[in-house]
């Protein structure tokens, strides 16, 4: 199989896993860097030219989409969609995981358990909304990664003048979701990584401080986790829901079971570290099930 992996850091760790375990598996794999190509729209035939050369025909591709040039990287994975090529994530899937809103519209349509969430953009709601959420209160930007963007507010003072902040400096920007603060997990989660219909490796990942945020840049740390068959069946339900067959769902434990915070269509190998599971060869293989099936088929429609 001609493989491309579009991924700006060739030298990721991640990258070089999937590097590695493509040409163990026998396949022709280049790495792509999706910044530096340039599409071509002017004639029947939806180009994609990297190094100023046009790039032949993959069998299928591999988009590892970074949170800041999503728009970009997704107009170039729509390219070789246009071109009939097999992509492990398809653009439109990726941009809706992008955003906290939309994926939380998402899974709320099918059916996937989220922490209650409102979002409002008047101040004059902010009452009403803090009465049905309690506190304290999780505040975040839609668009916010690895982190950055969520608030955790005590009390109803500093809830209304966070968002009222927001409101008012971010007028045409980014959504803003308030959110129930899932106090019996605070300051922990858990990464499920899917590939297909399965869970093929979970970590709980903890912060070492108070941070109610586990994130690990924010210096959490990941340890290896058994899942229950409800949170194993949770996390396909939410991959499946996205439209995402590659990626990390994160959830959290609660009272009312297990909770999706969101799903990420280009997840961290770090997961592969803690847990020592080989999450590489397992993407590769399904890459490889799944590129033969698509062939042939109609070129996808925008
Ligand atoms: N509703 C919530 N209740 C408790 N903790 C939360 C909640 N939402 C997020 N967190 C904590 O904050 C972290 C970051 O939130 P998340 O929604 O995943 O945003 P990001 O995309 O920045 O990672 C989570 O990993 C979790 O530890
Ligand atoms: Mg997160």
């Amino acid at each position: 199989m001609k493989l491309a992996i579009l991924s700006n850091g060739p030298g990721n760790y991640s990258t070089k896993r999937l590097v590695e375990e493509a040409r163990k598996r026998g396949h022709d794999v280049e790495v792509i860097k999706y910044k530096d190509c340039y599409l071509a729209l002017d004639d029947k035939h939806p180009d994609v030219y990297y190094k100023g050369e046009k790039l032949p025909k993959f069998d299928a591709i591999l988009p590892r989409i970074s949170n800041n040039m999503t728009k970009y990287g997704c107009a170039v994975v729509r390219q070789f969609e246009m071109q009939g090529v097999y992509t492990s994530a398809h653009a439109v899937a990726i941009t809706r995981a992008r955003d906290k809103l939309r994926a939380a519209q998402i899974l709320a349509k099918y059916d996937v358990d989220t922490p209650k969430t409102f979002v409002s953009r008047n101040t004059s709601d902010i009452d009403h909304l803090l009465d049905q959420m309690g506190l304290p209160v999780i505040i975040k930007l839609a668009t916010g990664t690895h982190g950055n963007g969520v608030i955790l507010a005590d009390t109803r003072k500093a809830a209304k003048s966070a968002l009222q902040a927001f409101y008012l400096y971010n007028e045409d920007g980014t959504n803003i979701l308030l959110q129930e603060f899932i106090k019996e997990s605070a300051g922990t989660d858990i990464r499920a990584f899917v590939v297909g219909n399965r869970v093929v490796a979970s970590m709980q990942r903890a912060s070492l401080d108070d941070d109610f945020r586990s994130n690990l840049h924010q210096g959490g740390l990941g340890v290896p986790i058994k899942l229950t068959d409800e949170e194993k069946k949770t996390a396909v339900k939410a991959a499946r829901a996205m439209g995402l067959h590659i990626c990390g769902v994160d959830l959290m434990r609660s009272e009312r079971g297990p909770l999706v915070l969101e799903v990420n269509a280009s997840p961290g190998f770090g997961i592969e570290k803690v847990t020592g599971k080989d999450v590489a060869s397992k993407i590769i293989e399904y890459i490889e099930h799944n590129a033969p099936r698509h062939a042939g088929k109609d070129k996808i429609g925008a």
